[in-house]
């Protein structure tokens, strides 16, 4: 009889893996499950709570906030918030740093997240997703502080994301591999489904918004149109990073949001969606750049700075960052 393996298992035997751990690592990835759990039960009843539609509110990075997004973000800051493991939070929809409230215990964790990426498609009730990165504190002791978030990619102890899809799952590293979780309704839990996932060798899709293409650097000109030419590697773009993300770690292949003459720094953000899907990656045996360097390296300068994006199979990305040579 095949054994279930639930996250919380998983996580409790991967904890051995650490024997300096305290057990609060472990703590924090179980309540970021417990959010994936809440928000994919409004994400799948949406329509019928009436919490499509727009807020009216714009966020930091002037898009219209969408009712479920808010209610992601509350999520995340309640339960996240409440656990005394961390010292402070970054969101994409809070402009600074998120302290953690007053009374409550400060813990040696920082959290970064997007507590729903794809907004844009939440009404067409297409894949959307919440992404998250935990690094540990640098400052001493006391309230977080932006040095506690302004740490490079490569510094994450572990990054992942919650997919809202046919099915939600929950993927995620922590430096020993990437493993997913798909919840079963019936037991509300999520159990282990994709052990150890690899990146398949095969250049399968490319996935980029061709919107951009009289726009891009001549470099992804070249690049997009080679493929285009040979006609074997099929063009897939959904438009929610987590959706293009997860296909492009189970499938093989290539996503790249391009630095433009109108977006010279791209449009995704290093915190919260580049550093996990680059650390993800990454683990799963690909690469991800910004076109000059490993997105991992770079040092952060501010909470919401963006970064030009090319992510999936390491010899594409290599030859995307000749090709803009
Ligand atoms: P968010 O909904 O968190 O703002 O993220 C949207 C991002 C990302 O999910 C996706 O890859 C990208 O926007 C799509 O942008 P375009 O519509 O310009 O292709
Ligand atoms: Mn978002
Ligand atoms: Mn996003």
């Amino acid at each position: 009889m095949k054994t279930t393996l639930t996250l919380n298992q998983h996580i409790y035997l991967d904890q051995k893996n650490h024997p300096q751990g305290t057990g609060v690592f472990s703590e924090i990835l179980s309540e970021i499950a417990l959010v994936g759990k809440i928000i994919s039960r409004e994400v799948n009843k949406a329509g019928i709570a009436e919490i499509y539609g727009l807020t009216g509110d714009v966020n930091t990075s002037g898009d219209e906030v969408q009712k479920l997004d808010q209610f992601a973000q509350n999520t995340f800051v309640n339960i996240l918030g409440y656990s005394g493991n961390l010292c402070a939070m970054a969101s994409e929809e809070e402009e600074g740093l998120i302290p953690i409230s007053a009374g409550k215990d400060l813990g040696k964790y920082v959290l970064i997240f997007d507590p729903l990426d794809g907004s844009s498609n939440i009404d067409a009730n297409v894949s959307i997703g919440s992404i998250f990165s935990l690094y540990k504190r640098v400052t001493e002791a006391g309230p977080g502080t932006l040095a506690d978030l302004l740490q490079p990619g490569y510094k994450q102890a572990a990054a992942g994301y919650i997919v809202y899809g046919a099915s939600t799952m929950f993927v995620y590293t922590a430096g020993l591999g990437v493993y997913g979780f798909t919840l079963d309704p019936s037991i509300g839990e999520f159990v282990l489904t994709h052990k150890n996932i690899k990146l398949p060798a095969v250049n399968k899709n490319y996935s980029v918004n061709e919107r951009d293409y009289y726009s891009w650097p001549e470099g992804v000109k070249t690049y997009i149109e080679d493929l285009k030419k040979e006609g074997k590697v099929a063009a897939r773009y959904i438009g929610s990073l987590v959706a293009d993300i997860h296909r492009t770690l189970l499938y093989g292949g290539i996503f790249m949001y391009p630095a433009t003459n109108k977006k010279p720094e791209g449009k995704l953000r290093l915190l919260y969606e580049g550093n996990a899907m680059a650390m993800l990656m990454t683990q799963a045996g690909g690469a991800a750049s910004n076109g000059q360097k490993n997105i991992l390296e770079i040092e952060p300068t501010e909470l919401h700075q963006r970064t030009p994006l090319y992510i999936g199979n390491q010899n594409e990305v290599k030859k995307i960052k000749q090709l803009l040579q």
